[in-house]
């Protein structure tokens, strides 16, 4: 018997089930897929850690989250510097003064921000992305940059896009390709493989199992649940799916050492099928004789498919109400996580959502359990 199972080895469910096992408790923890981490698994391959699920680039501000996933790994020096490729021509992210150099050959901030105001068609209530864009930063940034990457990301027209996809468009008038302005940002030294094998160590684990398969067998043996899956899937999608967007990654190895020179390089137009292609390499500055390189392709969504990007739209806020109303009139089973709680999270608000759940769940609990040991 358990005290707690928990559903799903992503960062979420891996942070609940240490804090769980820190606290003396038995752990089971489930996961579908044939190996732990979530989204943020990164395989070895060739000596190379693959982002399986996309760029996992950590980054936080707040030195108490950094010090907390310290205690798992060591982080590398990485720093987020995208390049943009428009039709072959190449611009630094985010748009900063190297950006604008490369666009206008302006050189001063004075020079950009003149640039930039001339091109800037205000609009004091913009109905839909494309406006909003205009009228922040103009043309040029808006066609070369913007558009088609946010068209094939979102599968539709910015001028059917709501402004909220992009609500501030940060604009830096520095020559700074640092993407992230948060002063802790890096990539565990070993992959994100190692640190989630660390939080679950002391956990029982079964991989390959999917809970909604098994469920009252699986319920039988714990006495709580912490599920992190899809909060819809949970409930048979009685009402309905919520929405999301999803993607196809295609990983490649190659047989030379550097490919694109960079770990992130968007393709903005629209012709390109895919976003981006990721040189894993890169990320921990990598000298092997071969690379690992996969192309990114946003993808429409239907149940069974992989769900990456929830759509926040007010259809879906509505859908996801209805099923958090029922989820929170439950007490054995408690919903965390991006599916769970049906929200994008960068993994530092996972691993806070995580800690601030568990105290809320089951701080009494543990207070107790950790005075009676
Ligand atoms: P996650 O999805 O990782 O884990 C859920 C787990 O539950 C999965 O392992 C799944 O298999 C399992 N599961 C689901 N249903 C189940 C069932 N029925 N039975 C058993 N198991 C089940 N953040 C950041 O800070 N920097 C970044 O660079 C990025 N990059 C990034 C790229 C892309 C493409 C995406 C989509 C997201 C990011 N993120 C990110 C966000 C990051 O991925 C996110 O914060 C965490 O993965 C969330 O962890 P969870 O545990 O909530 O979900």
């Amino acid at each position: 018997m358990y005290d707690l199972l928990v559903v799903g080895s992503g960062l979420f469910g891996s942070v609940v089930a240490f804090e769980a096992r820190r606290r003396g408790k038995r752990v089971l923890v489930v996961d579908k897929r044939d190996h732990l981490g979530g989204n943020c698994f990164t395989q070895r391959i060739e000596g190379i850690d693959v982002h399986r699920y996309g760029a996992h680039i950590f980054r936080t501000s707040d030195r108490a989250i950094w010090d907390y996933l310290r205690q798992f790994c060591e982080f590398n020096h990485f720093v987020n510097s995208p390049v943009a490729n428009y039709k072959g021509e190449l611009y630094n992210m985010p748009f900063n003064m190297n950006t604008f150099n490369q666009l206008w050959g302006v050189v001063t901030p004075a020079e950009a921000r003149a640039r930039i105001e001339a091109q800037r068609v205000p609009c004091a209530s913009p109905r839909n992305l494309e406006e909003h864009v205009l009228s922040l930063v103009g043309r040029d940034v808006y066609e070369k940059l913007v558009r088609g990457y946010t068209e094939k990301q979102w599968g539709r027209p910015c001028t059917e896009l709501p402004p909220s996809v992009m609500r501030r468009i940060p604009l830096r008038f520095t020559y700074d390709n640092n993407y992230f302005n948060d002063p802790y940002q890096g990539i565990p030294m070993e992959g994100y493989a190692v640190v989630m094998q660390r939080m679950l160590e002391g956990c029982e684990l079964r991989l390959s199992t999917d809970y909604l398969a098994h469920r009252s067998e699986l319920d039988a043996l714990a006495d709580a649940v912490v599920y992190t899956g899809a909060i819809d899937g949970f409930y048979g999608y009685d009402l309905g799916p919520l929405e999301y967007r999803s993607l196809r990654f295609e990983h490649e190895t190659l047989d030379v050492d550097n490919y694109q020179g960079v770990a992130v390089m968007n393709f903005n137009d629209a012709d390109t099928p895919y976003t981006r292609i990721i040189e894993h390499k890169h990320f921990a500055f990598g000298t092997q004789p071969v690379t690992v390189v996969s192309r990114e392709y946003p993808a429409g969504w239907q149940p069974g498919d992989d769900p990456y990007y929830p759509i926040n739209d007010r259809r879906n806020a509505a859908l996801y109400a209805r099923y958090r109303e029922r989820a929170d009139a439950q007490s054995r089973v408690r919903f965390g996580g991006r599916l769970g709680e049906y929200r994008y999270y960068d993994m530092q608000d996972t691993v806070k959502s995580a800690l601030a759940k568990y105290e809320e769940w089951f701080g009494a609990e543990s207070d107790a359990g950790d005075r009676g040991g």
